[in-house]
């Protein structure tokens, strides 16, 4: 088959069988242009609220299809690729986020989405890239104990000097790859271009960023600048999909190193398997669904 004709056939099946088609941004552009929606993780977990559909498949990685899960139970909903994990999700043990629970006893227990069902079931509130600062600035508690990305939590830390936060080393394997030094050479080559960067980055990338935000904001910020360069400083995808969104403008990646190889395990094959009823179910106990809800339903409490 061709890319295309795989394309047509999962389109003829999705409608046939009602499928909703989920894509995070970081998917390869066969993926994302059969999707019928794309985007972070936060806009992803509020439109599987109003999706009509009985059967979701999640074109991206574990945590966001458990995400799906836990909102919607009633619907079936398929991880496109049972291989495709967040590293950063499963770094934190559930018995070390106790152990720290009693360190930090006046602490709330803030999670970035990018965990497991299992660990958010400790949690408090979770937040998004998009939006942590707006969640945890509307918390009463001043104390904070932010899991697991530890550089996600340094830069809301910095916009929210009134908070007293609590790190425990962690953070993405990806993004971490971005250094100082790549961005001297990117602004080097290209100096006209402004500097767009995730919140996963090294403090010393953020730092020098133009504008920082979740892969959504960043394209919507790049779609809607007068400018006509930019630098992406998250996975290499956003560029390359922002270049096709925006064809007379100019993107270049931060580092051709910034790949997150779990977003690139899902195939157009495994999306026909899914909707072919073959691929990897999501399930969860109903006790971890509902412990795990908690934290999900005070983020779109407080985010709005
Ligand atoms: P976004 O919510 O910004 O899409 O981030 C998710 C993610 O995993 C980034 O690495
Ligand atoms: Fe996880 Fe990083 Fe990949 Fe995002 S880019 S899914 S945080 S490993």
């Amino acid at each position: 088959m061709t890319i295309r004709e795989m394309q047509e056939e999962i389109l003829r099946l999705k409608a046939q069988k009602n499928i909703v088609i989920l894509a995070h941004s970081y998917q390869r552009r066969e993926i994302v242009e059969i999707a019928d929606y794309t985007g972070d993780s936060y806009a992803l977990a509020r439109f599987v609220q109003n999706a009509k559909a009985q059967t979701v498949i999640m074109c991206g990685v574990r945590f966001m299809a458990e995400t799906v899960k836990i909102l919607s139970p009633e619907k079936r909903v398929y991880l496109s690729n049972g291989e495709a994990g967040c590293p950063m999700a499963e770094q934190l043990d559930p018995e070390l986020l106790r152990a720290l629970k009693e360190q930090y006893p006046n602490a709330i227990v803030a999670a970035y989405i990018n965990t497991t069902a299992e660990l958010k079931t400790l949690c408090d509130v979770c937040v998004t890239s998009s939006s942590a600062e707006r969640i945890l600035s509307k918390l009463p508690q001043n104390e904070i104990l932010f899991i697991p990305d530890i550089n996600l939590g340094r830069y809301v830390e910095s916009k929210l000097p009134q908070k007293k936060f609590y790190f425990v080393q962690g953070g993405c394997p990806t993004h971490v790859r971005a250094t100082a030094q790549d961005v001297a050479r990117a602004r080097a080559m290209h100096p006209e271009a402004q500097l767009l960067v995730h919140p996963e980055c090294r403090f010393e990338v953020v730092k020098e960023a133009d504008y920082v935000g979740s892969t959504s904001g960043i394209m919507d910020f790049a779609k809607q600048s007068s400018a006509k360069e930019f630098i992406i400083g998250t996975d290499n995808s956003i560029a390359e999909h922002l270049q096709y969104d925006c064809p007379d403008k100019k993107f270049y990646p931060l580092s051709k190193d910034l790949v997150c190889h779990n977003m690139k395990l899902t195939s157009l094959a495994d999306v026909l398997n899914c909707c072919r009823g073959e691929g990897e179910e999501i399930t969860l106990s109903e006790e971890t669904r509902l412990q795990a809800k908690r934290c999900i339903d005070r983020m779109i409490e407080l985010g709005g």
